[in-house]
């Protein structure tokens, strides 16, 4: 039996990084973690670290921002997933220099894990982390690296543990707030299934230098759908409070601050969702 590839994730501690870790492991590839030590006095960060080792990860400390640390690991391994944050996106130009550098690596999977940056209708500032993630795309094909994009659509996890309510912590049980006419669909994938298929495609011949989508047809579903079937499940009808397209616009334009940038902080990056709802 051919031997298994060596996995290296960059954002291992991350929302989607983690599962892709778990799903590196369940598939019996030997599995390496970046891991920034700092991160690691977040008491959640090191519970994470300390799963992982108990799966039988092997954690290296490490930084994009620290290019021996990077060459170090990937020299280790035979395929590089990044999953890092949207912040981090742009550097990946450092984690695309190491691996040129290293030489040995098979397939690299940029951190992309939403919508197609090729493909999108998204408005600012989402806009401009596809721009970004667009731009490592030609990055990667330029220097010739085998490469999948996984587009992954919505995490279900991040997006419907409110049903897409800002600031909230549960979904709703008397009032939801739905943004345009609640009918464009959407395609929601829980993220263990992400890191599923994210480490079934590593060896696949089929997604080679290949973006893979994940749209199960079942998982294609609009708001309106959503809170009926959650309706559904509670047993109660909600009151639907509908917010116009052109408000809901101008409502992201004016959440759109000096600091509210590809470099912003996590606020910015949930007052954009309906506008990645739109895609
Ligand atoms: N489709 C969707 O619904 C959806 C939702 C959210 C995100 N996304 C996308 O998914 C991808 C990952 O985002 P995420 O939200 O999972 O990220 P995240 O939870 O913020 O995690 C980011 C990871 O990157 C690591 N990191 C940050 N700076 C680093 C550095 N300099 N060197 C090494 N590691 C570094 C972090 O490590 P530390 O622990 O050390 O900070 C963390 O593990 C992004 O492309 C994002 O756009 C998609």
């Amino acid at each position: 039996m051919a031997e298994k590839s060596r996995v290296l994730v960059i954002g291992s501690t991350g929302s989607i990084g983690k599962f892709i870790v778990e799903a590196s492991v369940k598939f019996g590839h030997p599995t390496f973690a970046l891991v920034r030590e700092s991160s690691l006095s977040d008491p959640a960060k090191a519970n994470i670290a300390e799963g992982f080792k108990s799966l039988g990860v092997n954690l290296l400390y490490g930084d994009v921002n620290d290019q021996e640390s990077l060459l170090t690991a990937i020299k280790q391994v035979d395929v590089v997933i990044s999953a890092v944050a949207q912040q981090q996106v742009a550097i990946q130009d450092r984690i695309v220099a190491a691996i040129k550098a290293a030489g040995n690596i098979k397939r690299f999977l940029p951190s992309e894990f939403g919508n197609d940056a090729d493909h999108h209708h998204a408005v600012e500032p989402a806009k401009t982390v596809y721009a970004t993630k667009a731009k490592i795309r030609r990055l990667v094909e330029a220097e010739g690296i085998p490469y999948t994009h996984v587009v992954s659509n919505a995490f279900s996890g991040y997006h419907l543990s409110n049903l897409s309510q800002l600031g909230a912590t549960a979904p709703p049980r008397d009032k939801v707030v739905i943004f345009g006419d609640g009918n464009a669909k959407v395609v929601f994938n829980t993220e263990d299934d992400i890191g599923t298929y994210t480490i079934k495609a590593i060896d696949d011949p089929r997604t080679l230098n290949k973006i893979m989508y994940i749209r199960p047809p079942a998982n294609t579903i609009s708001m309106n759908e959503l809170v009926s079937l959650w309706e559904r499940k509670i047993g109660k009808t909600l009151e639907r409070v509908y917010v116009p397209e052109e408000e809901v616009l101008k409502n992201i334009q004016g959440s759109v601050s000096a600091e509210c940038d590809i470099g912003s902080t996590p606020f910015c990056f949930r007052e954009r969702r309906p506008s990645q709802l739109r895609d």
